[in-house]
């Protein structure tokens, strides 16, 4: 299986995801600055990766700080997280890996500095480690929505490339791989940066599981066809109430899934659940660059001076949504009384 990110001796290796799929490219970030520039420009994208990445991000920006009492550290390690949590505003997993690493620091004030540097190094590798598991539950647990020859359309990418091992939707895909069944899956490609195309249709290639790519606008159509028995993605966001903030695009195919009377699934670890957020409309939704649109990838496709709309995610009604698979299990609505419970 691919290895989306690895921290060795104090450097956190990436593949540079930007370069899928043609060049597989694993680049070393050693300063706080290239983390941020890798996780604004996507180079490790993905919820569950982004908390990954920024918290070994605190590890890189507080190395080689001299503060040695533990307010002046404690204030340069908060200039550290507050410019890591700048870097992308809707995936929630960014806020909350910053906010556990800044916790850990606080329950260990007492000792030296340089022993909560360390303490914060097997942090940031815990919170990798624990996603590796957290991923492995979901998708045993989602394998109960397939059964053998069942045929899955996702959305975007929220596979292995997106988490530190099996990914969220496309981990009950993987687990069911590994007892034997049978399981097609539909890629969108995602428009307009191809998370689709250029990622979950290459790992699920790389792993050898029966995958069709399919262009956004298609989706309608194979579902029309009967050839899709369910939907599964990611999430960047739950919102209390169970809205769910995903890739540009979800929304659109939660309403298809719903004319065609196919269950839509979200997959997400629980540290993708924000009951601080009401509801989806509390979500900050991230607006990104105008060429992504009208030169993606380096060709024109768009005059160069028209108007262009560019969210990077939307947020699917709870309404729409049968069901949310964690590592705790399934959450079936009501979601803001289940989703609460989670965490009791
Ligand atoms: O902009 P991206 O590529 O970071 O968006 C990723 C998604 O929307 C994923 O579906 C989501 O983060 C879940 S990843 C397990």
């Amino acid at each position: 299986m691919l290895r989306t990110i690895e921290y060795r001796d104090g450097k956190v290796y990436i593949i540079d995801q930007t370069k899928l799929p043609t060049v597989n490219e694993i680049i070393a970030i050693e300063t706080v600055e290239e983390c941020f520039d890798a996780i604004k420009k996507l180079k490790v994208r993905g919820a569950p990766a982004i908390g990954i990445a920024a918290a070994y991000g605190v590890v890189l920006g507080i190395a080689d700080l001299k503060e040695i009492d533990f307010d002046s550290f404690y204030k340069e390690l908060k200039k550290v997280t507050e410019y890591l949590s700048s870097s992308r505003p809707t995936a929630v997993n960014l806020f909350w890996a910053l906010n556990r690493m800044e916790k850990k620091a606080l329950e260990n004030k007492e000792k030296p500095v340089e022993e909560i540097k360390k303490i914060l190094e097997n942090e940031a590798i815990s919170i990798q480690r624990e996603d590796e598991e957290i991923c492995r539950k979901i998708g045993e647990n989602g394998a109960h929505v397939l059964k053998d020859g069942s045929t899955v359309l996702t959305h975007c990418n929220a596979g292995v490339l997106a988490t530190s091992k099996y990914g969220t939707a496309l981990a009950p895909i993987y687990f069911a791989k590994e007892k034997g069944w049978n399981i097609k899956v539909f890629a969108d490609e995602t428009r307009p940066l191809l998370q689709g195309a250029r990622l979950t249709a290459f790992e699920l290639n790389e792993a050898s599981v029966d995958v069709t790519l399919i262009t956004d606008n298609m989706a309608a159509m194979v579902m029309a066809k009967g050839w899709i028995d369910v939907v599964i993605v990611g999430c960047d966001r739950v919102a209390a109430n169970g809205d769910v903030a995903n890739k540009i695009g979800t929304y659109g195919v939660a309403l298809l899934a719903k004319a065609h009377n196919i269950p839509f699934y979200i997959a997400g670890p629980t540290t993708t659940i924000d009951l601080n957020t009401a509801t989806g409309e509390d979500i900050v939704i991230e607006e990104r660059d105008r060429e992504e649109i009208i030169c993606g990838f380096g060709k024109q496709t768009a005059p160069s001076d028209v108007k262009v709309f560019n969210p990077a995610f939307d947020v699917t009604p709870h309404e729409l949504i049968a069901g949310i698979i964690t590592e705790k299990g399934i959450v079936r609505a009501p979601y803001d009384i289940n989703l609460k419970k989670l965490f009791d």
